[in-house]
């Protein structure tokens, strides 16, 4: 976040609660993923990186009292005791702090009531993780006001917890892991499952990664989602019932799949065909990565985009006209839809010579199809979540 918005928002802080005494900052960061989409909830392989777009919580311990926090972006305050936390079905923005609260509580933790501003720089509802980043934020500043310090995965499945129980959508776990545990320069290989997990350096002098965002959000998106991940657990029921061992589709070789084809109707087996794939992209991409393949990472890229397209089926014709628009561009290696899907961004590894002539060239294309005016964006692979003093 720029240094004269930080400024500005110190500003209203010491205004709003008058002073700036005890003041901290707890940021988190959204997430790009590289490759290994719909994986996660399925114990599979997911390839994220931090971006340099964060949530900022702005806060202090108050003595006692209610947790009480104005949204920047919304322009809102919303308030709340620690003692009754309930749903506000009036504004959205505020249940991932309220689920986090309830959350770390209903672990048993004891939590001491904030003060503060909450404000961001990701776009939201575009795919890059602002719901996680949030609750990151949060549970960090709770965590610090409260001295308490749970373990980070631990942490990380908790924020999930709050954003599956509490605000309802049933992700996995690689948004609030990665915007945890990421490093610098660094994509992150993870293991869903073990949560067992491996830094890929990325190598800036050749290759960037850029964002397009199609501007569009379409609203079938969190029905859709919970959907698919149903499909995938019926899939690994079925399949777990003809061979053993076989718990998650993590556990699927594309093999079995085809041996057991018939155990699933049409629509699911695509979308188990999609799962058990991209497991195998993900970890062939970290080993491409890893071996400075760039022209194998990008096939997987854009194979991934086909198997979410045409098996997963959560793209949708803006996210194809944005990869259309990029293949072909000079100097781009790979591209794919990312995150849940619907709408929201494109990921592109672009060599980093090409990377401005880029942004332009796609940019006038999609705009070309659809009338829409993208955005487009270079990010930098950032460190993960942090409390600091401001
Ligand atoms: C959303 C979810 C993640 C993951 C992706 C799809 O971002 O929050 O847990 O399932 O979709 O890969």
């Amino acid at each position: 976040m720029e240094s004269q918005a930080v400024s500005q928002l110190v500003a209203r802080f010491e205004a709003d609660f008058g002073g700036r005494e005890g003041l901290l900052c707890s940021r988190a960061p959204g997430r790009v993923n590289l490759i290994g989409e719909h994986t996660d909830y399925n114990g599979g392989f997911v390839m994220p990186m931090a971006v340099d777009r964060e949530v900022r919580l702005f806060f202090r311990p108050a003595q006692d009292g209610p947790v009480r926090i104005w949204s920047e972006n919304y322009g809102e305050w919303d308030e709340f005791g620690l003692d009754d936390v309930r749903h506000n079905p009036a504004q959205a923005w505020s249940n991932y702090i309220r689920g986090v609260a309830l959350t770390l509580q209903g672990a048993g933790y004891s939590l001491k009531p904030i003060e503060g501003i909450v404000c961001g720089d990701l776009p939201i509802g575009a795919g890059l993780s602002s719901s996680a980043a949030i609750e990151v934020a949060t549970a960090r500043a709770f965590c610090s006001a409260s001295g308490i310090e749970p373990d980070s995965r631990a942490l990380a499945l908790l924020c999930q917890q709050a954003e599956n129980r509490f605000v309802g959508v049933n992700c996995g776990i690689m948004d609030q892991f990665v915007s945890i545990h990421a490093q610098k320069e660094h994509a992150l290989l993870l293991d869903c499952r073990s949560l067992e997990h491996e830094l890929v350096p990325l190598d800036t002098g050749a290759v960037r990664v850029v964002v397009c965002n199609t501007m569009v959000h379409h609203e079938l998106g969190s029905s859709a989602y919970n959907e698919r991940r149903a499909s995938c657990e019926e899939a690994a029921r079925l399949l777990g019932e003809r061979t053993e061992g076989v718990e998650m589709l993590r556990d699927v070789t594309p093999q079995m799949l085809k041996r057991n084809a018939d155990v699933l109707d049409a629509v699911t087996l695509k979308r188990a065909r999609h799962v058990v794939s991209e497991d195998e992209r993900t970890t062939r991409a970290a080993q491409a990565l890893k071996a400075g393949d760039y022209a194998e990472f990008g096939r997987l890229m854009y194979a991934s985009h086909e198997s979410l397209r045409d098996d997963y089926e959560v793209s949708c014709e803006e996210l194809d006209i944005m990869v259309e628009a990029a293949r072909g561009q000079k100097g781009v290696i790979g591209a794919r839809m990312v995150g849940g899907g619907f709408g929201g961004c494109t990921v592109n590894l672009v060599e980093r010579e090409h990377v401005a002539g880029f942004a332009d060239s796609v940019t006038r294309a999609y705009q070309k199809a659809t009338g829409i005016r993208p955005e487009t964006y270079q990010f930098v692979a950032v460190d993960g979540a942090s409390v600091e003093e401001c």
